[in-house]
């Protein structure tokens, strides 16, 4: 058996993120309110409790942005796709309209942050839209049109003039004066400021389980955070209460960034209504595409060759020069989750659900937990309340449970593909037999081979491989694993055992 190996891709805005910048965790540190995760809802809420007076310390697992925070497509925009007519379709016009306020207010709050707080993070002000490739998608831009205007965004509708594509579009709904940003480089530049004045933030330490109380307890392996209150902002839920895990289904996408021969990116924040998705952004001059979006745990296909495909179909491409994927959990209603943990807490926080849209989502959640936190009324509570229940959505709720019953007794029913490890080919990965068990084997280009349990420590789940990204990935809560078994992205805290199968 090798050693571990790391197979994880990230973007080209994680190549800003240092390492080793705040220390991990030790000891016993009390603050005032503890932040689990530090992705952009963790250190917006975290920054926004320390405005408030407030001592806080923010626990990142990895390192402050290396989540998705710091691997999506830079866009930050209150337009998206096709959100207005799907909510209005759910909950009405009413919660369409709740959503366009909190989301055209993050967007300036992180205009506004970046500037008061002077973060360098590449910030410009650009058109977003969503358009139709064709005439069959172009029905999807009416209803989307109709709704975002019901709700309050002072939309347009035309031919994507301004979207800077080099191929012609059926239509096009466009909103003025978004923001594409260095995401990586804006939720560091925050953090430094929560760093100080008896905040603290630390790196490096993941947070294995949270006792509730007055007051609450946050353990890593290395120290504990004493805190009155605890946000949870670890994007997927890692505890075990609340529910969560059964309303929450993680899809994932992928995303090339590509240079240009020819030609420029867009010159707007665009994405196409129809299946598939494709969605356009930048950064400097590299083009960045990214969609082929699937469940959590089933296969990819080949992502990032389709990607670069179309970036080639449509622009003079030079290199691909950058490939990585992510994933966002959707609510089976369609509305971001973000409150009290449990009915009713004064403890316990947690903002999670943003449907591929948290850079607004995250920074409206940390507005609202900040007024939760500080007692301030805030209109949205009731409509983002992690504890509602939508009855027009129990079917997709029904469907999401019972995929994950038929994963948890998976093992039973999945077979070994082969006898041996000597059956492995280089580069990929077999379910091979572990004398009357099973094993995840997978062999590096270097010929190691590399063993784990096939069983998801989070709740139990079988992991899937996933070639494109080569981790083992679990279809129940989008846990995801390295070849060597170590903790990807949660919830699972705890690494997949390892395995030496013959
Ligand atoms: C392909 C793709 C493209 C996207 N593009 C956009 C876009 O253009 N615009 C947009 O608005 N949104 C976009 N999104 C969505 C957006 O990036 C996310 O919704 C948002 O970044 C989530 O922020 P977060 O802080 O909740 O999560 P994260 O950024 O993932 O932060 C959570 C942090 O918690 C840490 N953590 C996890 N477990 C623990 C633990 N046990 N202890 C301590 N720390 C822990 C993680 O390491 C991580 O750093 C995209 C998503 C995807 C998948
Ligand atoms: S992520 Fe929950 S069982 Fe794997």
């Amino acid at each position: 058996m090798t050693e571990a190996t790391t197979t994880a891709r990230h973007s080209l805005w994680s190549e800003a993120i240092p390492h080793g910048r705040f220390p991990a965790l030790t000891g016993e540190t009390s603050v005032d309110v503890a932040v689990v995760g530090g992705g952009i809802t963790g250190v917006t809420t975290a920054l926004l409790l320390k405005r408030a007076g407030l001592r806080v310390a923010l626990v990142e697992a990895d390192r402050v942005g290396s989540g998705v925070s710091g691997n999506n497509t830079a866009k930050v925009t209150a337009l998206q796709s096709t959100m207005y007519s799907t909510i209005e379709k759910k909950h009405g016009a009413d919660a369409a309209a709740d959503y366009a306020n909190g989301n055209v207010a993050a967007v300036e709050r992180v205009a506004a942050l970046a500037s008061e707080e002077g973060v360098e993070c590449e910030l410009r002000r650009m058109p977003a839209y969503t358009f139709a490739f064709d005439e069959s998608e172009l029905s999807s831009i009416e209803e989307e049109a109709t709704a975002a205007i019901k709700a309050g965004l002072p939309v347009s509708r035309d031919r994507g003039e301004l979207m800077g594509v080099p191929f012609p579009v059926a239509g096009a709904v466009r909103l003025d004066d978004q923001l594409l940003i260095h995401p990586a480089k804006y939720v560091r530049g925050l953090a430094e400021i929560v760093d100080g004045e008896g905040s603290r933030v630390f790196e490096g330490s993941r947070v294995q389980r949270i006792e509730d109380g007055k007051p609450a307890r946050v353990h890593t392996d290395g120290g504990t955070v004493v805190a009155e209150r605890v946000v949870v902002a670890t994007h997927y839920p890692i505890l075990d209460r609340g529910l969560y895990f059964a309303r929450l289904e993680p899809m994932r996408s992928y995303c090339v960034a590509v240079t240009l021969k020819s030609g420029t990116p867009p010159t707007g924040l665009a994405i196409s209504a129809g299946s598939p998705t494709w969605s356009l952004s930048r950064s400097g001059d590299l083009l960045i595409v990214s969609g082929r979006s699937h469940a959590t745990g089933s296969s990819p296909g080949e992502p990032y060759d389709e990607l670069a495909a179309f970036a080639r179909e449509h622009w003079d491409v030079g290199e691909v020069t950058h490939r990585w994927s992510a994933q966002d959990p959707t609510p089976y209603d369609n509305l971001p989750m973000i409150g009290p943990y449990t009915p009713g807490s004064t403890t316990l926080y947690g903002a999670t659900g943003f449907m591929k849209w948290g850079l607004s989502n995250g920074t409206m959640a940390a507005e609202l937990l900040t007024d939760l936190i500080v007692g301030r009324s805030n209109s949205l509570t009731e409509r983002f309340s992690p504890h509602r229940m939508t009855l027009g959505a129990t079917p997709k709720l029904a469907k999401l449970n019972a995929k994950v019953a038929v994963d948890l007794v998976g093992d039973r029913l999945k077979r070994a593909e082969v006898d041996s490890v000597a059956e492995v080919p280089v580069g990929e990965a077999r379910v091979v037999r572990d004398g009357s068990g099973k094993a995840g084997v997978y062999r590096d280009e270097a010929g190691g081979v590399h063993g784990v349990s096939l069983r998801c420590t989070h709740l139990g789940c079988l992991v899937r491989f996933n070639p494109a990204e080569r981790s083992w990935d679990c279809p129940c809560h989008g846990s995801r694993f390295d070849v060597d078994g170590s903790v990807l992205e949660g919830p699972a805290t705890k690494p997949l055992p390892r395995r030496d199968p013959a």
